[in-house]
């Protein structure tokens, strides 16, 4: 498994070196990397598919199942058949650019789908630049994903919002709708997302005229969050930001309660999981997080999407599914409008797409390789997210 997974880095830093070496005539990628098969079209998925995140990836997974099964149904894309390769991220950014590259390099995807968490599509980005292999990352909201510093990865776009919006969604909804004058932040330090998501929504709070009693951060996996929420409550704000992933939110929900703080807590999508009541129970109610869709939209594209996710799989779709559905969506359309098959053909489709219809919203892609498109924010409430606004950009 070790050799493997050494072989699989050396040949992504090859290939990258082999692409660095042809960044002085543009941004013309690898030729020899990722030829499409002839007959087929291959989409590969990294996602978290088993850790402590594990929803993310196996939701997303299913929504681009769906995608695929419903082109297919149609004849697939320019009359070939679209089949899916997903390899698992493990939850950690080093796997996600090992499976990259097992997908790019070796197998030689059409289209690299995922991840979902900021910090491993981060890791992936560079693996999809190198050799040419257009990406899209459903739900990664932190704008470096589709940025290196000031240039726009050429390669890699998303379907979804970003964080500086998402962050100034939940500012306005605790000052304006909440009327919160005093909040508490607490941040996963290893999290590119958390900690990104954390300074947009401070900024914004504080240029709204709210004052930002404390700042503590914790490190995902921790278990004992106790000494930061013993610091928070001594500030007694109205309520705490915890812009993480469900697992640890969870977990922090319940040592609150214990230490009798009341306050709701605010979120970000890193929330969405039904983990996350089967985890924070009670100690999760009342509290509020902004997120992608809500499955209860009377809108017909969502209702219609709810049940044939539901008719596939038995369960209602949560925001992943529909943004790993919307994300396969927008490649297959894309690829199906491309004028061939190569790389930069597709990734030029992508980067074109205009008012397509996603679940998720109107999806154009930006000159930033991103989609603009509204937020939702959602109560919890008898242990299921409840909608209550939408918010537009
Ligand atoms: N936006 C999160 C990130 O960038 C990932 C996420 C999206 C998690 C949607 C849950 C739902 O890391």
């Amino acid at each position: 498994m070790r050799a493997v997974r050494a072989m699989a880095l050396l040949a992504a830093s090859l290939a990258l070196a082999a692409c660095q070496g042809k960044k002085a005539e543009g941004d013309a990628p690898a030729k020899s990397a990722a030829a499409p098969a002839a007959d087929k079209i291959l989409v590969g998925h990294v996602g978290s598919m088993t850790g402590s995140e594990a929803t993310f990836g196996q939701s997303t997974d299913q929504g681009i199942k769906l995608a695929i099964e419903q082109w297919n149904a149609k004849g697939g894309v320019k009359g070939k058949p679209i089949t899916l390769r997903t390899y698992d991220s493990q939850g950690k950014p080093e796997e996600a650019a090992v499976a990259a590259t097992r997908l790019v390099v070796n197998d030689k995807v059409n289209l690299l789908l995922g991840e979902v968490a900021s910090s491993r599509s981060l890791a992936m980005a560079p693996v999809a630049d190198g050799n040419g292999t257009p990406m899209i990352t459903p739900s990664s909201t932190n704008p470096r994903v589709t940025k290196d510093k000031d240039k726009v990865r050429p390669f890699v776009f998303r379907v979804c919002f970003i964080d500086p919006f998402q962050g100034t969604v939940m500012a306005k909804f605790a000052r304006n709708d909440r009327k919160i004058e005093k909040v508490a932040i607490l941040r996963d330090v290893g999290n590119d997302y958390s900690m990104g998501l954390a300074d947009y929504f401070l900024a914004k709070f504080k240029e709204l005229g709210g004052t930002v009693v404390d700042d503590q951060s914790y490190k995902a996996g921790d278990q004992d969050f106790k000494a930061q929420l013993t610091a928070i409550k001594n500030k007694n704000p109205q309520a705490v930001y915890v812009p993480g992933y469900y697992t640890d939110v969870a977990l922090i929900a319940r040592q609150a309660r214990e230490l009798g703080m009341k306050q709701p807590l605010l979120g970000g999508d890193g929330w969405d999981s039904a983990k996350l009541f089967e985890i924070g129970g009670k100690a999760i109610e009342g509290s509020f997080y902004s997120n992608h869709y809500s499955p209860d939209d009377p809108s017909p594209r969502i209702q219609e999407f709810v049940k044939a996710y539901k008719a596939r799989f038995g369960v209602v779709p949560d925001g992943l599914a529909a943004q790993g559905y919307d994300a396969a969506m927008v490649g297959f359309d894309a690829m199906n409008r491309a004028a061939d098959g190569s790389g930069a053909a597709i990734r030029d489709a992508i980067g074109a797409t205009k008012d397509y219809p996603g679940v998720t919203g109107i999806i154009t892609i930006d000159a930033n390789h991103d989609a603009v498109k509204p937020a939702v924010v959602l109560e919890v409430k008898d242990g299921k997210s409840v909608f209550i606004t939408t918010v537009a950009p």
